[in-house]
């Protein structure tokens, strides 16, 4: 009998639950280079949470390999599945085209027996407000508008979203109006902020007039506001939740980003802490279980960008909180990135597992390293470098384990709109 590979599951839990609540991500691939075939079905545990780094560069199916994690976590049991949802921070703007069956690599999804299939009613796509006409004309289906309450950040966090460093005088002035109006325990604006810079009377000249350009301008960024939904609101069980960040204009993008998704990180990890509370007194029999927040897995397109390794973001605080206290409110996450060593450290050294597809870089097969000093770095680079060329192989470090697989990934259920363009007629 060929027996499945589980990773990343405890022992005890295999003993408990057996291979319930996995999800199929691809088959273990036994020798080497062109010479290669395809073995045992690899299984992800989705019981517990997790942190998978998932890396490789660009075009080797990082953010198809997210997608497919995310498949399987809406694909289980509505036992398991109505506990957790997937929330994707989408740079590149493609995961939306999960609504749509994978029609596009039929015939490869027919040698794995497998059938195309939309996630169609699972799948939510969210975006900046302003932006919600823009993405319907372009034919994208967008579900719901969202926007940033200038008064979820703190004075610090502003600075940040500005890359200002805090001793900087424009900073101390930014942080001093946001302070005032913070203790005023304010629903503030953008506009608010700007006629609070106006009237002081203790700021400098060229600090008022700086800051009053910086606010203007970011109030044209289009984010700010209550308009849309609350996000931690509609985050609903067994779904899929799609921030779309691709559209932001190359100037500000970075900015709004990183402030979108300190709040999104930030949001979930208030929810699930409450929740996890709430989780426990049922358990007491003190109170009865109602609708709760559901477990969550994070997934983060090109994740070095927000939680870089030689700087602070205003999005770093949150996915640290995240990465390092995580695992007890249940929460998972998936950061994908081209440049391993380029993502904060903490995060590769709390990653339970990886998933690697090719890297060229030493830089950046070192930093997996990282991950498990354990193995020998001579193991993990052999590894790598005996992966069949094909796209969506990869190997896989699992912690659990200790050991490396050398995997290759399944073809997507759903459509990946992340195709390189070509220049022939669709
Ligand atoms: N497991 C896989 N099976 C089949 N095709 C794959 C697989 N992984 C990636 N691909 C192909 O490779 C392309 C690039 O993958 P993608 O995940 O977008 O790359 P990146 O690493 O840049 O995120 C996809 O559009 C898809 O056609
Ligand atoms: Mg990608």
């Amino acid at each position: 009998m060929v027996h499945e590979i589980i990773i990343g599951r405890r022992s005890d839990d295999l003993k408990k639950y057996g291979s319930t609540a996995t999800g199929y991500i691809g088959k273990n691939l036994i020798g080497k280079g062109e010479d290669t075939y395809l073995a045992n079905k690899v299984m992800l545990d989705l019981l517990r949470p997790h942190v998978i780094l998932i890396a490789g560069k660009r075009g080797s199916g990082k953010s198809y390999s997210g997608g497919i994690i995310m498949e399987e976590i809406a694909s289980l049991p509505d036992e398991f599945r109505n506990n957790l949802t997937s929330v994707i921070i989408d740079t590149m703007g493609i995961y939306w085209s999960m609504k749509t069956p994978n029609e596009d690599q039929i015939v490869l999804l027919d040698q794995w027996k497998m059938k195309p299939k939309a996630f169609e009613d699972r799948t939510k796509v969210f975006v900046p407000f302003s932006q919600k006409k823009e993405f319907l004309d372009a034919d994208i289906p967008v579900d719901f508008g969202i926007s940033i309450p200038p008064y979820e950040f703190s004075p610090e966090e502003w600075s940040l979203a500005f890359q200002l460093p805090s001793t900087n005088p424009i900073a101390l002035g930014l942080q001093k109006i946001v302070n005032q109006l913070h203790e005023k325990n304010e629903r503030f604006s953008i506009d608010d902020l700007i006629s609070k810079v106006k009237d002081d009377r203790t700021l400098d000249t060229h600090v008022k007039s700086a800051l009053d350009n910086m606010l203007s301008v970011a109030d044209k960024w289009g984010v700010f506001g209550e308009e849309g939904v609350k996000i931690d609101e509609v985050m609903k069980p067994g779904r899929v939740n799609v921030f779309d960040v691709s559209r932001l204009r190359e100037a500000e993008a970075w900015s709004v980003r990183n402030l979108l998704v300190a709040l999104i990180s930030r949001k979930i990890y208030e929810q699930r802490v409450m929740a996890r509370k709430q989780e426990e007194l049922a358990k007491m029999g003190t109170i009865q279980l109602k609708e709760r927040f559901p477990m969550v897995w994070l997934f983060m397109d090109e994740a070095h960008n927000f939680c870089p390794s030689d700087a602070m973001t205003v999005s770093s605080g949150p996915i640290l909180t995240i990465v390092k206290q995580g695992r007890e409110p249940g929460i998972s996450f998936v950061p994908m990135t081209q440049m391993p060593n380029k993502i904060h450290q903490d995060i590769v050294s709390q990653a339970d597992m990886v998933i690697s597809h090719r890297l060229t870089s030493k830089h950046d097969l070192d930093a997996l390293h990282g991950v498990m000093q354990t193995y020998l770095m001579e193991d993990i680079w052999k590894s790598i470098d005996s992966l069949p060329k094909s796209r969506g192989t990869a190997i896989i470090l699992d912690d659990n384990s200790e050991r490396i697989y050398s995997v290759q990934l399944r073809p997507r259920l759903s459509w990946h709109a992340g195709e390189a363009a070509i220049a022939a007629n669709v």
